[in-house]
């Protein structure tokens, strides 16, 4: 039978890679477009270039596309905030691009990856997808309007409205993810910041369980939903300092500072509609899924 073919959009990203891997264990044609420079996977096609502009024709004139996995973005409050332009162009107009691409070549489906930076500080827990949206960055907005403009442009679609990701692989420096940040200074023992007072808290999810998410997503006949996807757990920024000092022998105390603008207090997002709709539920806790990324630094 004849293989379908899904383009992943920042296909060399931290979730982009184990999409893509997940992908081609579940048999599809993988066909990656983004702007980074390296490119690992063999088994599938790379395109260098940028999804927000027109070099994008090329990846339809040149191939038959099922599907779409629309991964690349500004993935960064804080960016988004001192750079709101690039965050309109990476979020928003790479975004309308790929819907006006997708719908000029008939494909079948895309899948989104929202966030929850779109319910800012929420108004009760867990969230869940009936909640309204507003924004406390750029990010959330472009990532909000980004949301109407698939729902609006007629293609079927699912978006996955992420918590917060982390798994081995995450990029460290910037403006990494909390997991990735504290889990880099903490290995080598060096001094760490906490903003705030630590407890605020988050829903973490471990890109394992996104990237069979966004795979699911193509396999249900499942269209047009919004999904949480998240454990419904909450994890304070302290409780996750004390798992990785126990994981990693870290013996400094950590320094509180000022909290940081744009960042929501307390997110933690229920996740009965993906239960329900897409029949998962994931599989990795946070104290299991950073002791997996202590062992595998361990054989690396
Ligand atoms: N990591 C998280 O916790 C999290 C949470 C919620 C939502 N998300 C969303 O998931 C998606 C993937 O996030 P990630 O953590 O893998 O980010 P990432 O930065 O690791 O990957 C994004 C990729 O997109 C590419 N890209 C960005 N703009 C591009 C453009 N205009 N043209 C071509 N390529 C471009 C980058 O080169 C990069 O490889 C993003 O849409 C992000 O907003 C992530």
């Amino acid at each position: 039978m004849h293989k379908k073919c899904v383009l992943v959009t920042g296909g060399e990203g931290f979730i982009g890679k184990y999409t893509v891997q997940e992908l081609l264990n579940n048999n599809f044609d993988v066909i990656i477009a983004d702007r980074k420079k390296e490119f690992q996977n063999t088994k599938a096609k790379y395109y260098r270039l940028d999804v927000a502009t027109d070099e994008l024709s090329k990846v339809f004139e040149n191939n038959k596309i099922d599907f779409i996995i629309h991964l690349a973005a500004l993935p960064s409050v804080s960016e988004s905030i001192r750079k709101p332009l690039q965050d309109c162009h990476d979020n928003y107009q790479a975004t309308v691009n790929v819907c006006s691409y997708a719908r000029k070549y008939n494909v079948k489906k895309i899948i989104f990856s929202s966030t929850a930076a779109v319910y800012a500080n929420p108004e009760y827990l867990p969230v869940d997808e009936k909640h309204p949206t507003s924004f406390l960055s750029p990010y959330a907005i472009t990532k909000n309007a980004s949301e109407n403009f698939i729902k609006y442009c007629g293609i079927n679609y699912i978006i996955f409205r992420y918590a917060n990701v982390y798994g081995k692989g995450q990029d460290a420096t910037g403006e990494a993810g909390v997991v990735a940040k504290f889990f880099e200074l903490m290995s080598d023992n060096l001094p760490l910041k906490i903003h705030g007072t630590g407890n605020q808290y988050r829903d973490f999810i471990n890109v394992k369980d996104v990237a069979k998410v966004n795979v699911l997503g193509l396999l249900t006949n499942t269209n047009n939903e919004i999904i949480n996807v998240s454990t419904n757990t909450k994890t304070t920024i302290n409780e996750l300092f004390e798992i990785l000092k126990q994981e990693l022998g870290y013996t400094q105390p950590p320094e509180y500072t000022n909290p940081r603008i744009g960042d929501i207090e307390k997110s933690v997002l229920d996740n009965n509609k993906l239960i329900k709709m897409l029949g998962y539920t994931p599989q990795i806790d946070i104290k299991n899924g950073i002791k997996e990324m202590v062992k595998s630094k361990i054989k690396a």
